[in-house]
């Protein structure tokens, strides 16, 4: 399952966020580098108390080089207005930091990222992790939880229940945004990943 050589080795083990930023375009951790536009870092302050933990970057985020703006990001945008949350003042990063698609014509159709490549990556957050320190993390969907709450997790039997990552980090999860823009029951499903983040913000 897991060929690829892994992040560790462009990681820079000083320097910060910026260090990271600046190393990020190096790595050649896994395949998925090849085919992208943009490697997409995690932004946010590096004080931020709240990391926001998404799955791979989509097809705008990969051609902009910026987490969350695309159909995804605007629905985040939204539900953190509604749950009183700044944007500003989380850190919002992703598990895998290239775009994985399949071509299907002109378009570039996301593709879920195999354990190979959440492994290979891992390196990168763990150091987002380290710098950051956030005092809760907010795992979005079931990549993201697998990447720091291992496989056993179901995000929809425990989503805005208070858990810990492995290090004892204070965590929650809850669904991905893209599973809320696809929504056949959106009102509903909008408003219980608001409630979601409310319960977030009220563990700080
Ligand atoms: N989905 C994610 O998980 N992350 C992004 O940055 C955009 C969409
Ligand atoms: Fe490196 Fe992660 Fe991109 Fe793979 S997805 S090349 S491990 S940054």
């Amino acid at each position: 399952m897991n060929d690829f050589t892994g992040a560790e080795k462009f990681v820079p083990d000083r320097g910060g966020l910026r260090a990271l930023r600046a190393a990020l375009p190096t790595c050649r951790g896994c395949d998925l580098w090849q085919d992208a536009e943009h490697v997409v870092p995690g932004e946010g302050p590096a004080r931020a108390r709240m990391m926001l933990i998404g799955e791979q970057p989509g097809d705008v985020e990969d051609k902009e080089g910026h987490v969350f703006v695309g159909p995804a990001g605007r629905l985040l945008d939204k539900a953190l207005v509604a749950a009183g949350i700044e944007r500003d003042d989380v850190y919002l990063t992703n598990a895998v930091k290239h775009f994985r698609f399949e071509r299907q014509g002109k378009r570039r159709i996301h593709k879920t990222p195999a354990v190979g490549h959440i492994v290979a990556c891992s390196p990168w957050l763990r150091s987002e992790l380290g710098i950051v320190k956030p005092a809760l993390v907010v795992v979005l969907g079931s990549i993201a939880a697998r990447a720091v709450l291992g496989t056993g997790f179901k995000v929809t039997q425990h989503r805005g229940e208070p858990v810990e990552l492995p290090d004892g980090t204070p965590a929650t999860a809850t669904v991905h945004p893209s599973s809320v823009v696809r929504s056949r029951e959106y009102r509903r499903d909008f408003e219980l990943f608001v409630d979601d983040l409310r319960a977030a913000a009220a563990m700080l």
